[in-house]
């Protein structure tokens, strides 16, 4: 009985039509069903700019006052579970304002003078999102600062360094959690950016024109605390870059979390166990007893192709869209508000893993044993001693076939056989040799060595 009521409900835009919606072009067209998420939002906006209205004498001061306690009330209702959103409504702007008409009468439909919801909608997104990039970056700097808590507890772990996931040269754990903490860095600063451009109040632009009322949009600025204000109406109710800057920015984030990810599978893996994950955030097989597997991590790494997905969707549904507003763009919430929920979900489960797991020493040193990872050392010895770096390489690289056809590391050279590749090798060349030599001459700016690392996580810790 009640869905027959509501069919008939006369829509808000109802004025020019002869025949009512079918009810399949409703449920086609409704966006009520995801963007009420933004109701907040939307009613934080309707109160700044009935505000306005009032000010600018477009609106008495009475409507205003009844208008902005109605939608008080339907804050209360909707926060309580004791409001509800109708499909034939269309979507969060229009069920409030259709929600505002019945409780107050006629002076609610005031609240939508000099609007329209091709600037609302702008509103909303970009009140929600800048409360969500700050969100965001709260998580991404709490994982910074267990990175840094990480390689401080470990910095006397060494480890093999990869390339091409083959051994390489031993570096610092410490030194390879610090790269993310970097990469994390960057991100945030990419989000830091995007917030310059979500955070311009778009309210004004009406459907497309603006007004030929009175409005002040820089009052409605001030009252959302916007610190800038869209220049060309056009513009803004066609722009949808700041959420696509918003998801890309989204994207790189995981990619990082991704590759994160994935190494600690890797290194939790029998064939490494550099790590073990906590019993907590693991889970186990249905079938085989023995296992314990790092879904969450995988999920991660699996969760950023949606992310992905979300930003190629969006710029899709931008790419041939006449200006203005189309209705297309309504298509840009799903992939938005998917992209919030994973990245804070994986953010979320990250921080709460990371201090738990355990970094096996004995096991990430044992691997920069074997591979000849110190060569590159021996090279730069003769480099030191004047031989031009290419000769270095080939002298070098005799001397790791040498070890090959022997079945020695190389610190397990002697003198003499060292001595037979170049004349200029000399004793001093046995403490360039080992791993932890390796390591701790690398003190070159951004280099592995403690002290280097050290000094960044001093750096690092002076700027909070
Ligand atoms: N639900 C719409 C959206 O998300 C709101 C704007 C609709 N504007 C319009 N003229 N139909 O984009």
């Amino acid at each position: 009985m009640l869905r027959f009521i509501l069919t008939f409900m006369k829509k808000l835009w109802g004025g020019r039509f002869k025949e009512r919606t079918e009810s399949s072009v409703e449920s086609f067209t409704e966006s009520v069903s995801f963007d009420a998420r933004l109701w907040k939002q939307d009613i934080e906006g309707s109160i700044a700019h009935v505000k306005m209205l009032g000010r600018q004498k477009i609106i008495s001061s009475k409507d205003c006052n009844l208008i902005i306690k109605g939608l008080k009330e339907i804050s209360c209702e909707i926060q309580n579970g004791k409001f509800r959103f109708h499909e034939s409504l269309e979507d969060v702007h229009m069920n409030i304002e259709h929600a505002l008409i019945r409780k107050i009468g006629p002076a609610g439909g005031k609240v939508h003078t000099a609007r329209s919801r091709n600037d609302q909608v702008s509103l909303d997104i970009r009140l929600y999102l800048r409360d969500e990039i700050k969100a965001v970056i709260k998580l991404i700097q709490r994982i910074q600062k267990i990175l840094v808590s990480l390689a401080e507890k470990n910095i006397d772990i060494i480890m093999p360094g990869y390339t091409h996931l083959q051994r390489a040269q031993p570096v610092l754990l410490a030194h390879h959690l610090l790269a993310y903490y970097e990469m994390l860095g960057r991100d945030r600063e990419r989000l830091g950016d995007c917030l310059v451009r979500v955070n311009v109040m778009p309210l004004g632009a009406a459907a497309l024109a603006g007004s030929t009322l009175p409005i002040d949009r820089k009052y409605v600025a001030r009252l959302l605390k916007f610190p800038a204000v869209s220049e060309n109406s056009i513009d803004t109710v066609s722009d949808r870059d700041f959420v696509i800057e918003f998801i890309s920015a989204s994207a790189l984030i995981m990619t990082h979390l991704s590759r994160f990810s994935e190494e600690l599978i890797i290194w939790n893996s029998e064939e490494f166990r550099f790590v073990d994950l906590p019993d907590a955030y693991t889970t186990g097989s249905s079938i085989m007893p023995q296992k314990k597997n790092p879904d969450l991590l995988e999920l991660t790494r699996g969760k950023t192709g949606r992310v992905y997905g979300s930003l190629m969707s969006l710029l899709t549904v931008m790419k041939g869209l006449p200006l203005a507003y189309n209705r297309d763009m309504q298509e840009d919430k799903e992939p938005l508000f998917d992209t919030v929920d994973t990245l804070r979900s994986c953010l979320t489960v990250l921080s709460a893993m990371l201090p738990k797991i355990r970094f096996n020493k004995t096991e990430m040193f044992k691997a920069t044993e074997a591979g000849f990872l110190t060569a590159t050392d021996i090279a730069e010895y003769l480099v030191e001693k004047g031989l031009p770096f290419r000769d270095a390489h080939r002298i070098t690289g005799e001397i790791v076939k040498y070890c090959i056809d022997k079945g020695k590391t190389l610190e397990q050279l002697t003198l003499v056989e060292l001595k037979k590749y170049s004349k200029l090798i000399s004793k001093e060349i046995v403490g360039r040799i080992s791993v932890a030599d390796s390591v701790s001459r690398r003190t070159s700016y951004g280099g592995t060595s403690k002290k280097v690392v050290l000094q960044r996580i001093r750096k690092i810790k002076s700027k909070k």
